[in-house]
């Protein structure tokens, strides 16, 4: 198990390039496969989950492999190799595969991704979608889902919920359905927007992304394309949860401001100074936090789920009360045990985390159990007395690329083990 150790108390100043985001990347990979000839990724953060996702891509007869920073995918030739669990556990992203082999090949066979860490996280509206472009689905013995179509078709997809995943599970299989698919209701997370920009660049039809409405042309001629990856909003949303709970001031360089507003909104209003200059986001801890009142995680543009954990690290320490309602993954507490070993005072009432502010944490060993979960850890850490030890660090590193060398350069003490 890996393990972060950290002496709290130093606080953080200089400036920090974001990296690129793990969310956008991982569908833009899976939608490579649409793409016949070498697509290539610039700027991809080298992270475990975009490694597990290239290994299922090469199972899947892509060629892939880095250049620099720049992810070279070769889809020229693509089979539906079967996906099994061990890859749909390591990362959830390979649940894309399943519209994308399906609009490439026709069939997509996969081990059914159980639930994880932060909840259930059914795959129901995935599969709804696929079926209205007429997917024939059904199980392969007890794991493996089966999803098959002799031609897709465009229709019209009107999910219950605006899920991220669905929706560009949706998109995926509709760029090569032959008509018009129109998708209510859809997410309007940057990722998806950024899915679309990167499809359309590939020469596909997708109109209305970052609304609850899409309209998909589909059967447009696609081709491979080269592609910036945007910057990743929740690993900018850590770092300034970080120099707000460690003290300083920090310039966070390539990020995109207004994807952050639901994040920096919150922040302001808690007295952090955060001002956007030419170069970037510049973050500044003025004084104690204030209490957030009440958050609620909601769809974008509302407060962003994987961006609770971090904010329930500062709310420990902040004056006053905050109560922190998750409305998206009903297991995101877990972090809640660790915090109140190193002193918090947080009490779970069903999806609500009652905060009241403490004066400090203290340094222990705890564990962190999911991606967001193991960056509140450390954002906590660099605030606590004394020296904390985060075990279950190997999470981070499926989202983070170097959060320890980026810390270490703003003046943090911590160092990784084994
Ligand atoms: C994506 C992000 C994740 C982020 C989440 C919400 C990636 C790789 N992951 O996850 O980091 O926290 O969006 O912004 O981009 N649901 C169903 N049925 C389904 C699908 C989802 O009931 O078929 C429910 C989920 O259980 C959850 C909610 O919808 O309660 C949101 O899930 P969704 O938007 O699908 O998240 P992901 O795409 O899995």
């Amino acid at each position: 198990m890996a393990s972060l150790k950290i002496s709290g108390g130093n606080p953080l100043y200089g400036k920090l390039s974001v990296q690129g985001s793990k969310n956008a990347v991982l569908p833009m990979m899976a939608a490579a496969l649409l793409l016949p000839g070498e697509t290539q990724l610039a700027g991809c953060p080298r992270i475990s989950d975009v490694e597990a996702m290239a290994e299922v891509l090469r199972a899947c007869g892509a060629v892939v492999r880095w250049q620099d920073t720049v992810l070279c995918i070769n889809a020229s030739e693509v089979v539906p190799a079967d996906i099994p669990a061990e890859s749909t556990k390591r990362t959830r992203a390979c649940v894309l595969l399943l519209g994308a082999l399906l609009a490439r090949c026709r069939r997509a066979v996969m081990a059914r991704p159980g639930g994880c860490a932060i909840g259930e996280r059914p795959i129901d509206l995935h599969l709804y979608a696929l079926r209205k472009l007429g997917a024939d689905i059904t199980m392969l013995g007890e794991e493996l889902l089966c999803c098959e179509a002799e031609r897709l078709t465009g229709g019209e997809i009107s999910f219950r919920f605006p899920s991220v995943g669905a929706t560009q599970n949706a998109i995926l299989a509709a760029v090569l359905a032959k008509g018009t698919t129109r998708i209510h209701n859809a997410a309007a997370e940057p990722e998806v927007v950024w899915l679309c920009r990167f499809l359309n660049r590939a020469g596909a039809g997708i109109a209305g992304g970052g609304t609850a409405h899409l309209e998909i042309e589909g059967g447009r001629p696609l081709h491979a394309v080269s592609f910036e990856v945007p910057p990743d909003r929740i690993v900018a949303g850590t770092y300034m949860a970080a120099v707000l709970s460690a003290g300083g001031e920090a310039l966070l360089k390539r990020v995109c401001p207004e994807e952050l507003s639901a994040v920096t909104k919150v922040l302001s209003a808690a007295g952090a100074v955060i001002r956007r200059t030419e170069e970037g986001l510049l973050v500044k801890k003025k004084g104690r936090l204030r209490a957030f009142d009440y958050l609620c995680t909601a769809p974008y543009p509302g407060f962003p789920t994987d961006m609770q954990s971090q904010l329930l690290a500062l709310a420990v320490c902040a004056d006053g009360t905050t109560v922190l309602e998750e409305k998206i993954f009903e297991s995101r507490f877990h972090i809640v045990n660790e915090f109140n070993r190193m002193g918090a005072d947080i009490y779970l009432d069903e999806s609500c985390a009652i905060v009241n502010g403490v004066r400090v944490l203290q340094g222990g060993r705890v564990e962190a159990r999911d991606l967001r979960g193991a960056a509140a850890l450390v954002v906590g850490a660099l605030a606590a007395e004394g020296t904390t030890i985060i075990d279950g660090a190997e999470y981070i590193y499926r989202g983070y690329e170097d959060v320890a060398g980026d810390l270490r350069r703003l003046g943090a003490a911590l160092n990784e083990g084994e």
